[in-house]
C-alpha cells in the first residue's frame, strides 16, 4: 500500500490567513514550511487511489501529486472516492472542489452523512452535478476498496462540528480508519481527530504497522498562550494534546514497533518548527512529523 501525505495542517492551514502569531509570522517570512489542510491518499495497486478526507486545499494537493494526475482519457482520474473521518469543514469542503466527477464514492459514518445532508447540505448539492455513491462506512465487517484495500471504521469521539445546531452528544461523529493491504499485510490507522485517547485504541494500533494521529495541539494550554481565544477550552476539548501525562505521545510510546506520525497540526503548534524543543521531544519518543508530499509504503 502506498500512502501519500497530501496535507498535514489543522483547519485553516499553516499559516492561517488571519493569524499573525509568532509561528505564522515566521512562515510568512519563509522561515518555516507552509502546510495545507489535512488529507491523505492511499492505494493498494498504484492505480486506484482513495482520499482520506477532502480538504478545502484538495485541488492544489492533487495537482502537486503525480500519482493522482488525471488520464489516460480526457476525464479519467485515478481518484475513486473519499473516506471521511468526520463532517468538519476542513475535512469535507474539498468535496465541492471535486463536484461533477463521475461515480465518486464517499464513505462516512451515519451522523456525518446526515450532517452533510441537512446542516452543511453538500450531498444534495453535489448529486446535482453528478450522482455520487454515499455509503455508510461503519459496517463492523468493513468494506473493500478497488485496488486491494480492506477498511474498517472505528468510532473515536463524539465531537460534532460547530455548525451543527443541536448535535446528538452521544453519536459517533468522528471515526478512525484502519486500511489494510491484503497482499502485503501492511495496515494504516488514520486518526487525525482524537478528543481523548479512546477506549480500545491501543488494540487498534497493535493491529497496524503505521498510524497517522491527531497532532493538533502540542500542549494543553497552547491556544491560550499562542493567541488569546475565547474558544480555547472548547477547541482543546476536541483534541487530545501531544505532550503531558494524558497526552498522545505517552500513549503512543506503548507501541514502539509502530511507525507513529503526527498530522492535523494547528498553526499554534511548536511542532511546525523542526528546531523547537517540542519537535526534539517528539523525535526522542520515536514519533515523526513528515513533510507534505511524503510517501509511505506499507
Ligand atoms: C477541528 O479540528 O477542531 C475543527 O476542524 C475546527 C475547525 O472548524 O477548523
Ligand atoms: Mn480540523
Ligand atoms: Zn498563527
Amino acid at each position: 500500500m502506498r500512502v501519500i501525505l497530501l496535507g498535514t495542517a489543522a483547519g485553516g492551514g499553516f499559516p492561517q490567513w488571519n493569524c499573525a502569531c509568532a509561528l505564522c509570522a515566521r512562515c510568512h517570512r519563509g522561515e518555516l514550511p507552509a502546510r495545507s489542510q489535512e488529507c491523505a491518499a492511499v492505494s493498494g495497486n498504484g492505480r486506484d487511489w482513495w482520499l482520506l478526507n477532502a480538504s478545502p486545499d484538495v485541488r492544489t494537493q492533487i495537482l502537486a501529486t503525480p500519482a493522482l494526475a488525471p488520464g489516460p482519457g480526457p476525464r479519467d482520474t485515478p481518484v475513486r472516492g473519499v473516506l471521511l473521518t468526520d463532517a468538519e469543514v476542513d475535512h469535507a469542503l474539498g468535496l465541492t472542489v471535486m463536484r461533477g466527477s463521475a461515480s465518486l464514492a464517499v464513505y462516512a459514518a451515519t451522523p456525518v452523512l446526515d450532517a452533510l445532508t441537512a446542516d452543511l447540505p453538500l450531498r444534495g448539492l453535489l448529486d446535482r452535478y453528478a450522482p455520487w455513491q454515499w455509503r455508510d462506512s461503519t459496517a463492523p465487517s468493513g468494506f473493500e476498496l478497488a485496488g486491494g484495500l480492506t477498511v474498517t471504521a472505528h468510532p473515536v469521539s463524539a465531537k460534532a462540528p460547530k455548525y451543527v445546531g443541536s448535535p446528538d452528544p452521544d453519536a459517533p461523529w468522528v471515526s478512525a480508519y484502519r486500511v489494510e493491504d491484503a497482499a502485503t499485510g501492511g495496515a494504516l490507522v488514520y486518526a487525525p481527530c482524537l478528543a481523548t485517547w479512546p477506549d480500545g485504541f491501543d488494540d487498534l494500533l497493535a493491529s497496524a504497522s503505521c498510524a497517522l494521529v491527531d497532532g493538533t495541539f502540542f500542549s494543553a494550554d497552547e491556544l491560550g498562550t499562542a493567541v488569546s481565544s475565547e474558544d480555547a477550552g472548547q477547541y482543546l476539548m476536541g483534541h487530545v494534546p501531544v505532550a503531558g501525562p494524558g497526552g498522545s505521545l505517552a500513549a503512543l510510546a506503548r507501541h514502539p514497533g509502530l511507525r507513529r506520525i503526527y498530522t492535523h497540526l494547528n498553526n499554534t503548534n511548536p511542532l511546525l518548527d523542526r528546531s523547537s524543543s517540542a519537535s526534539a521531544a517528539v523525535r526522542r519518543a520515536g514519533a515523526e512529523i513528515l513533510a507534505e508530499g511524503s510517501e509511505l509504503v506499507l
